[in-house]
């Protein structure tokens, strides 16, 4: 039978967002804890973190926080092993910390640029599903939810590493999904479209280009934060028990056509 309440709720879960301290992160990090969820914040910045516990704690939700960096094999080690000595569990993990530092042409693109947007927003994605996902797979249970673009579903112009990056998300979750649903872990992603965060600041500030960006968004605004927080409670719960190695798209339609 069918619970209006259950089929959302993430009561008793833990949900570990990384880049949850800011932008995108804290969007959806506020919708799983609204569901009851409690949430850790992962990222670089102890500042950034400790100001968005505070803030969402004062909301009256249940939230921590844990420094790490992504890219780095041994922090994102360390980073298990202290959520599962603090929590004892993980049921969500959220991919989301990721870098679009450059837009430019391959010619001006340097090896140093191109390994540090793969470092961060596939390797990172890469290490924290190897060792935090392992905890769930260890307890035969969870849903991954790693944060892709459009761009990992179509070219955009002068962001070839950003392309290769979020297109190598979607197919890390198309062939991990394989792997673990036997043993009962789910892997999805969440491909936004333009969103009001740090990471757009400078397109959106430019006159012209923000005015490309919405004629090709048949929805015609930005993302709010807000708007992230629906499809991932959805891939977090049990509404989405059948649902894994697919990309829902919270992009306004901007790839309708
Ligand atoms: N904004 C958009 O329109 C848009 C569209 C499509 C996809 N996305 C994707 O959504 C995700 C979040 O983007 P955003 O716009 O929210 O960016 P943002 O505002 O720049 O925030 C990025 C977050 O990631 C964290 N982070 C960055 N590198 C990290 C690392 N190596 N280790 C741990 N944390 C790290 C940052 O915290 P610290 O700096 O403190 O570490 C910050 O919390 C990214 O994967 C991005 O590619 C964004």
């Amino acid at each position: 039978m069918i619970s209006r309440d259950a089929l959302f709720d993430l009561s008793g879960k833990v949900a570990v967002v990384t880049g949850g301290g800011r932008g995108i992160g804290r969007g959806i990090a506020e919708g799983l804890a609204a569901f009851g969820a409690r949430t850790i914040l992962v990222g670089r910045t102890e500042a950034t973190l400790v100001a968005a516990r505070d803030e969402m704690t004062a909301q009256g939700f249940d939230v921590g926080y844990q420094i790490a960096d992504v890219s780095k094999e041994a922090e994102v080690i360390a980073l298990a092993d202290a959520v599962m000595a603090a929590e004892g569990r993980i049921d969500v993990l959220v991919n989301n910390a990721g870098v679009n530092p450059i837009y430019r042409s391959v010619e001006r693109t340097t090896l140093a640029e191109w390994q540090t947007i793969i470092d961060t927003n596939l390797t990172g994605v890469f290490l924290c599903c190897k060792y935090l996902g392992a905890k769930m797979v260890e307890r035969g249970a969870g849903s991954i939810i790693s944060i892709s673009s459009v761009a990992g579903h179509i070219g955009l112009a002068r962001s070839v590493p950003y392309n290769a990056s979020k297109g190598g998300v979607e197919l890390l979750t198309k062939g991990l999904a394989i792997d673990w649903a036997p043993k009962g872990v789910r892997v999805n992603t969440i491909a936004p479209g333009y969103f009001e965060t740090d990471l757009t600041a400078g397109m959106r500030d430019n006159e012209a280009m923000a005015g490309k960006l919405l004629a090709r968004t048949p929805l015609n605004r930005f993302g709010k934060l807000n708007d992230l927080a629906g499809a991932a409670v959805f891939l977090a719960s049990d509404a989405s028990a059948y649902v894994t190695g697919q990309s829902l798209r919270v992009d306004g339609g901007y790839t309708a056509s």
